[in-house]
């Protein structure tokens, strides 16, 4: 028998193990409806420590994570059945073969099949011939899953393509590449996590592995999903749904929750490669005062350092970084830096000296210091893989919080490598797989490298500006890299294929547990035209966060580059996003709690509905905003998709049109200065009015915009200082229909000094209205009813002719 022997563990994390002459399979249950099922094929021969696999440290799982739950075990013939979570796993002893299912425990749920595993099998190592590409075994453990005829594969981290990657072949290795299509793959982010989704029913799919791997999402074999890894062990990870917010909620339980971003960096962000001074940075800052266009934020690009050595400023172009960082303040804008890891080999230059002499850097097979090219040249690589130089450049980040700056932007993490001295054939612009962390290979940490980076980051601010609440932004990711940063799409282009691309990919990353995601607005290579900026804007209103950002040597892109129309109608879409921030802001807020990203696909809510699975030129803001930009030049107008339920047209947030029934295909009229949005029936969003930058998330004007439905409208609202501890007032608007009458009122829970708040309420979707108590004024015009509300307001009641 290949799986003879098991015993169960009890303790902290009990589980079960199971093994026979060569294989161990460890089962456990970390966390309700989630089954770990850690197959270590060959381990005998691995070295693993057969049959008791060595602690395994995860790079993506939450390291403080309850106890994990019990395990029940039952012997039936050659299955072995452990039941644990919720779910059970069936394993057939003899041939390996497993599978997982839910329900069916006596408690009158049916038994219900989320995976099935028929084989797994690894390869014992060889003797190692000497190129690269040959001298790791590149697929030396293997896993078939069943990939039944109809089921959508969402997420699996950073992707171009459609939002299913049904049909595609995905490789986990961490990418530069300049420029990316239509079909590129592999990209700068790797998470080796997939929703799978069946009619309404949906469930998840887990492969801890950081070692390079690639998955066949159903190509070679139509019916069979087969993860190919490079290591010698599958750690598996099944999650139970039933929709996929539920398997989102679950994989964020396990990976981690992202921190709550600063309100700041949800504002208006400028960058470009290529702005080389404060006197250049001051002249962006000046060119959006001087227009009134919104501004919280500049990104300063690598030519702020001395010869690209990291951790120093070029006294030239930056004489006194802290006060320039006071003056931009001043204006309400902060200074978000780039750092890379790639240190400048330069006798006396501190940084590399210290790293030398602690010995924290990435060496070659042969045992020294891997000597590499990147913007600086001879660059040699930190190890973030051990504690200690996380530690080490966590500390270097006093020269940022000692000038005031908050936020951070950490680059070419894959990391990216342009040479190498000698030079060695690598897989994409990188390090060779055959580099060592410590005594690991860079085959095996290559895909992790970033998050030990950007959590240096995160500790950095912690520990020298305890009081504020940094924002890191990271390239390069695995799994769980969202609990230390958010990430951005890289380098793409000025093109309309790529502001269309930037939906799914988006969308895609926030399917992989990354709920704060965005792509540089107006595209960073090639030069983009007015009409591209416009609808560029346009379509980021809902990214999580709003950064233009270009190449070197590329046409300016700042707002006001391509004169009128565009500059109003980019003012426009700026003001959109400024008075969308209540919102915004109490997204983010639910994603650190629940993990749902901030701009939602509709396969997220809409989990059974065809049109909804496969539409990926629109998206959700929340469950109940739908926005549909124009991403074609010339295009005045678009089909967009409503799901189930009424939907009313709110373009650009201030012309109520027409009421949908859905599910339907409509046509949206947008002309240049217009963003189709429509909100569905029973929501209510809190809206604010624009501003020059943000301040605080206590917002003095809130203008609840609701949609009536059959039983009324929620809606929430949640405000905090905006930055500093995440701790502030969750507000939820009720307003309950009974008959031909409406009752609205608040709940709050949590405390905030909030300022006197001036409320205004805008009601669509009521029959001509017949009386109102409680509101200070209300006018009734065109269907939609607005209520100013009285300072300390309790209830208004409104009732209407049916
Ligand atoms: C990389 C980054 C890009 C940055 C450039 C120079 O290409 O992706 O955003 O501007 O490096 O630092």
């Amino acid at each position: 028998m290949r799986l003879g022997q098991f015993v169960t563990e009890g303790g902290r994390n009990p589980q079960v193990r199971v093994w026979g002459e060569t294989d161990v399979v460890v089962v456990s249950a970390p966390l309700p409806g989630v089954l770990r099922v850690r197959l270590a094929p060959q381990a005998r021969a691995s070295g693993l420590g057969f049959p008791r696999l060595p602690e395994k440290r995860s790079f993506a799982v939450c390291p403080d994570l309850p106890e994990a739950g019990p395990l029940n075990v039952q012997e039936d013939g050659e299955t072995l059945r452990v039941r644990g979570g919720g779910l059970t796993l069936h394993l057939n002893r003899q041939t390996g073969a497993w599978r997982v299912t839910e329900g069916g425990d006596g408690h009158g749920t049916p038994e219900r099949e989320l995976t099935s595993v028929p084989g797994w099998s690894g390869e014992a190592p060889t003797a190692r011939p000497a190129l690269d590409a040959e001298r790791f075994n590149l697929r030396r453990s293997r896993l078939s899953v069943d990939a039944p005829d109809g089921a959508a594969y969402l997420g699996f981290g950073e992707r171009v393509g459609p939002l299913d990657k049904r049909g595609m072949v995905l490789t986990f290795w961490n990418t530069d590449c300049y420029p990316h299509h239509t079909d590129t793959d592999p990209l700068y982010i790797s998470v080796p996590f997939t929703t799978v989704v069946q009619g309404e029913q949906a469930h998840g799919l887990f492969v801890d592995e950081t070692w390079r791997m690639t998955a066949d999402v159903a190509r070679t074999h139509p019916r069979e999903l087969t993860f190919a890894s490079a290591g010698p062990e599958l750690d598996v990870y099944v999650l139970a749904g039933p929709r996929p917010a539920d398997v989102l909620r679950r994989y964020a339980a396990l990976t981690g929750h992202a921190p709550l971003p600063p309100l700041w960096a949800l504002g208006a962000a400028q960058s470009r490669w290529g702005y080389r001074t404060a006197d250049d940075l001051r002249a962006v800052i000046a060119g959006y005062r001087e227009r009134d266009l919104p501004l919280d934020s500049v990104y300063i690009d690598i030519e702020y350092m001395d010869a690209f050595k990291v951790w120093t400023v070029n006294r030239t172009g930056f004489p006194d970084l802290g006060a320039f960082v006071r003056e931009a303040a001043g204006q309400g804008v902060r200074l978000v830096p780039i750092i890379d890891p790639g240190i400048k080999l330069e006798a006396d230059y501190d940084v590399y000296e210290q790293a030398m002499k602690n010995d924290y850097l990435v060496r070659t097979a042969r045992g020294d210091v891997l000597v590499g090219e990147v913007w600086p040249d001879p660059a040699v690589f930190p190890d973030f893989t051990r504690p200690e130089v996380v530690a080490w450049w966590a500390a270097r980040h006093k020269l940022f919080t000692d000038a005031g700056i908050q936020g951070q932007w950490n680059d070419m993490n894959e990391p990216a490598c342009f040479s190498l001295a000698p030079p060695r054939e690598t897989e994409g612009k990188t390090l060779p797989y055959d580099a060592l962390h410590g005594s690991r290979p860079h085959l095996e940490m290559h895909n992790a490298y970033a998050n030990p980076m950007s959590q240096a980051s995160r500790a950095g601010y912690a520990k020298y500006s305890p009081e504020i609440r940094p924002w890191i932004l990271s390239r390069a990711g695995y799994a769980g890299i969202q609990r230390h940063a958010t990430v951005w799409t890289g380098d793409n282009t000025s093109s309309w294929s790529h502001l269309a691309l930037s939906l799914p990919m988006i969308a895609g990353l926030g399917l992989s547990g990354i709920p704060f995601a965005a792509a540089d607005v107006g595209g960073f290579g090639g030069d983009a035209t007015g009409e591209l900026l416009a609808r560029w804007y346009q379509a980021a209103v809902g990214y999580a966060f709003l950064r233009n950002h270009s190449a070197l040597g590329t046409a300016d892109q700042e707002p006001w580059r391509f004169g009128e129309p565009y500059t109003s109608v980019i003012r426009a879409a700026l003001e959109l996003r400024y008075r969308l921030l209540p919102h915004l802001y109490t997204l983010a807020e639910q994603a650190t709690r629940t993990g749902l990203p901030v701009l939602r696909p509709l396969a997220l809510h809409y989990a059974g509905d065809e049109d909804a699975l496969r539409e990926d030129s629109q998206y959700l803001l929340g469950q109940g905003l739908m926005v549909a930009p124009v991403m074609a030049a010339g295009h005045r107008r678009r089909q967009v998709y409503l799901p189930a339920g009424r939907w009313a047209a709110v373009f650009n947030l201030s012309e109520f049109g027409e009421i949908h029934e859905g599910p339907a295909h409509v046509t949206a009229d947008a002309p240049l200065h217009t963003l189709p949005l429509y909100l569905k029936a029973g929501e209510a969003l809190p809206l604010t009015e624009p501003a020059a930058h943000t301040a605080q998330a206590r917002w003095p004007r809130v203008t609840w915009l609701a949609h009536l439905g059959a039983s009324g409208f929620v809606g929430q609202l949640y405000e905090d200082a905006g930055n500093g501890p995440a701790e502030g007032r969750l507000t939820r608007l009720i307003g309950d229909r009974v008959g031909s009458a409406l009752h609205v009122r608040r709940e709050t829970t949590g405390e905030a000094a909030t300022p006197e708040q001036r409320e205004v309420l805008q009601i669509i979707g009521l029959d001509p209205v017949r009386e109102v108590q409680g509101a200070a004024a209300f006018s009734y015009e065109d269907g939609v009813l607005r209520l100013t509300l009285p300072a300390r307001w309790e209830e208004v009641t409104v009732t209407w002719v049916e």
